[in-house]
């Protein structure tokens, strides 16, 4: 198929610009339509014990992932792997699933576990991670997991899970289970609709556990599922109104050399996202961090010529990054903020504000990414660098 531009200058910007309708298409193939809390009490809410091959089940549950019920049963833990941008989504996969489903999940470099895996655990669900579906090390990683638990006991089963945008890859061959996340080609090496669509896809597999295990009450599973609905127009108010205000404000970032991104809880991981989407693009030095980690080191490294990006969104960690972020600030850093919109707290701590949507923490990766993206994009393209092909990247690493 021919990928165009479409009027942009690069792949990178038409892709960042096409996760508002990618996000909805993959809600839209996972969630049902037809379901409601008020009608699925949770004592209707129990799957049909024996259902017949190929039927479809008796109750509309709320997330149809097309997932076997075995995969499910009596499940202890999580184990995920992936490398690079998968391996992010994979943290904030592990957020969710611990905080939503309560199940102790684990989340590995493919490339370190596949040459030190962690102790076999009983009833795992393991799942891999790769946009591509080629990359060696997430491939050869699942190979040796699954390997290493055939011929043991029935509790030890490899229990094997796909996570990927191309349903026809290798991995399709390696895993009997694939969750498509229908983001389409993506073309710009670093990787952001392809990302969004793994979370898109984190938050029903965690929705889906949480009612299959009745965590959360229907109720609940209903109110984050009208949050999620909501984010295509989210997405596409925050990249219509930041757009030209990201291009602009790179040209503040022409000497800059480093820069540090804080987030905390589930946004931690897209402080990481953040600093990694800026060096892929902009070859510029940047770290993520946990804000709350700063005072054990990076903290030295602050001064008037090093900005720091914190992601602040309200929630159970909002007045702890605030915090942080003013111990940055005495340190004469340039304090961004990814902070929520009509914020007076916000607006006095921070001397630039990309704001965004108020949604409930838990929503709020999503949200808090995109002007990230536009970020790192802008400050690259201003520098006049490859920005879909950077300097020794490529799309699918298929070597170790
Ligand atoms: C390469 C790409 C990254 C990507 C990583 C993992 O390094 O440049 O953008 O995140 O591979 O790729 P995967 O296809 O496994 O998600």
């Amino acid at each position: 198929v021919q990928v165009e531009k479409q009027g942009f200058r690069h792949f990178m910007l038409k892709e960042i610009f096409e996760q508002p309708g990618v996000v909805r298409t993959c809600l839209e193939a996972y969630i049902s339509s037809d379901w409601s809390a008020g009608e699925n009490d949770s004592s209707s809410a129990i799957p049909d014990q024996n259902p017949v091959a190929g039927d479809t089940p008796s109750i509309t549950t709320p997330i149809q992932l097309g997932l076997p019920e075995s995969l499910y049963e009596n499940l202890e833990h999580v184990q995920i792997l992936a490398c690079g941008t998968s391996w992010h989504a994979s943290l904030v996969g592990k957020y969710l699933i611990e905080q939503l489903a309560g199940i102790p999940t684990m989340v590995q470099y493919a490339s370190e576990f596949r040459y030190a895996p962690s102790p076999l655990t009983r009833n795992t669900l393991t799942i891999g991670v790769t946009q591509s579906g080629e990359t060696a090390d997430t491939l050869a990683a699942l190979e040796m997991e699954k390997r290493r638990r055939i011929g043991l006991g029935q509790e030890y089963q490899p229990r094997l899970v796909g996570i990927t945008n191309r349903s026809e890859s290798s991995l399709a061959h390696l895993v009997p289970h694939i969750i498509e996340t229908f983001a389409g080609m993506e073309i710009g090496v670093a990787a952001t609709k392809t990302f969004v669509t793994q979370l898109v896809v984190f938050y029903c597999l965690a929705l889906d556990l949480a009612y299959q295990r009745q965590t959360l009450p229907p109720s609940r599973i209903a109110e984050i599922i009208a949050g999620l609905r909501q984010l295509p127009s989210q997405i596409e108010l925050v990249l219509s109104r930041q757009e030209h205000y990201l291009e602009e404000l790179a040209h503040e970032f022409d000497e800059t050399q480093d820069f540090i991104f804080l987030g905390r809880g589930i946004n931690f991981p897209i402080a990481l996202e953040g600093a990694l989407k800026l060096k892929e693009v902009s070859y510029i030095h940047a770290e993520g961090y946990p804000a709350g980690e700063m005072k054990h080191g990076p903290i030295a490294l602050l001064d008037s010529k090093v900005p720091v990006v914190a992601i602040a969104m309200p929630g159970t960690v909002y007045e702890k990054v605030l915090s942080n972020a003013q111990e940055a600030k005495a340190r004469d850093a340039r304090l961004i903020g990814v902070t929520p919109m009509h914020d007076p707290e916000a607006a006095q701590t921070f001397d630039i504000l990309l704001s965004v949507p108020v949604v409930e923490e838990l929503l709020s990766p999503i949200l808090a990414v995109m002007p990230l993206q536009l970020l790192a994009y802008h400050i690259a393209a201003r520098r006049g660098l490859d920005v879909d092909q950077p300097r020794n990247l490529a799309k699918s690493v298929t070597v170790e």
